[in-house]
C-alpha cells in the first residue's frame, strides 16, 4: 500500500490518498479540540490510542453486520479505510444526559433518559455544527430519504452493539457521535469511534474515561484513554 498526497487535514486526523483510488489512509494525530475548536491542545499518544480503539470497535461492528469503511490497521497511527463521500451530518445517540443536551434543555448531567435520543447536527464548523432535523437534511439536499432511513437504522443498531461491547468492559456508553459516507452507492459507517467521539463512564464509580477529561480539565487525560485502550484490547498501554 503506497501512501500518496495529503488530501485533507482535520482537527484530529489527516487523510492521505493511496495507490488504490477506492482507499485512503486515516492518520491519527495527538491534537485535541473541544467546544468547536475554541479549546485546543494535545494529548500525548492520543492518536495511537484512538487508532487502536477505533480498530477494535470497527472490527466488532463489522463482525456484527454493520457496514464500515475499515479495511485494516497499517501502523500505530494509520488506518486504511474505504474512501467515502462524507454525509455532512454528525449523528449522535444519547443514552444518558450529558454535554449539550444538559446545556440546551436544562437537564442535570447523568439523568436517565426514558429512551435513546437521536440527534443530527450539520457538519460545518463555520456554523458551529447546529442541530438539524430530517426535514432540514432533505430540504438542503444533504441526504436522501432512503439514506436517512439507513443512517437511523444503522445508528440505533450501532448503539445496541456498542452498549453491550462496552458494558462487558465495565464501561457505560453515555453518548456517541458517528459519521457516515457514500461508497459505491452504499452508505457505510466512517470516521472514528474513540474516547474523542464517545462519552464513557466507568460503571459504579462514574469516572470519566473520555474527552470530557480534556474539555473540563479533569486531569489524567491520557490515563483515561489508556484505560479504555487497556479494556478494549485486553492489553496494557
Ligand atoms: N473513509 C473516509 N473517506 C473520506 N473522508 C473521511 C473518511 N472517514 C472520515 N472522513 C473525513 O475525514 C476527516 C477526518 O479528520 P478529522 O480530523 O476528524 O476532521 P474534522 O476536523 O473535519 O472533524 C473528517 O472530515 C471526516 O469526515
Ligand atoms: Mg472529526
Amino acid at each position: 500500500m503506497e501512501k500518496r498526497a495529503k488530501l485533507y487535514e482535520g482537527k484530529a486526523k489527516i487523510l492521505y490518498a493511496t495507490d488504490n483510488p477506492d482507499c485512503v489512509i486515516q492518520y491519527f494525530k495527538d491534537d485535541a479540540t473541544a467546544f468547536n475548536a475554541k479549546k485546543k491542545g494535545t494529548v500525548d499518544e492520543k492518536g495511537i490510542m484512538n487508532n487502536a480503539i477505533s480498530t477494535k470497535v470497527f472490527e466488532y461492528l463489522g463482525q456484527n453486520g454493520i457496514p464500515t469503511h475499515f479495511v485494516r490497521q497499517l501502523s500505530d497511527r494509520e488506518m486504511l479505510v474505504k474512501k467515502v463521500e462524507i454525509v455532512k451530518v454528525e449523528v449522535i445517540i444519547r443514552n444518558r444526559a450529558a454535554g449539550s443536551l444538559c446545556r440546551n434543555y436544562g437537564v442535570t448531567e447523568g439523568r436517565t433518559l426514558s429512551a435513546p435520543v437521536l440527534e443530527f447536527c450539520y457538519k460545518e464548523d463555520a456554523f458551529n455544527d447546529p442541530l438539524m432535523n430530517e426535514t432540514h437534511i432533505l430540504a438542503l439536499d444533504i441526504a436522501t430519504a432512503s439514506e436517512i432511513a439507513t443512517i437511523r437504522e444503522l445508528t440505533f443498531k450501532i448503539n445496541e452493539l456498542m452498549k453491550k461491547f462496552f458494558l462487558a468492559l465495565n464501561i457505560e456508553l453515555i453518548d456517541f457521535k458517528v459519521e457516515f459516507g457514500r461508497h459505491k452507492g452504499e452508505v457505510i459507517l466512517a470516521d472514528e469511534i474513540s474516547p474523542d467521539t464517545c462519552r464513557f463512564w466507568e460503571v459504579g464509580t462514574g469516572v470519566r474515561l473520555d474527552k470530557d477529561r480534556f474539555r473540563h480539565d479533569l486531569g489524567n487525560i491520557k490515563e483515561g484513554y489508556q484505560e479504555v485502550l487497556k479494556r478494549v484490547t485486553g492489553k496494557a498501554a
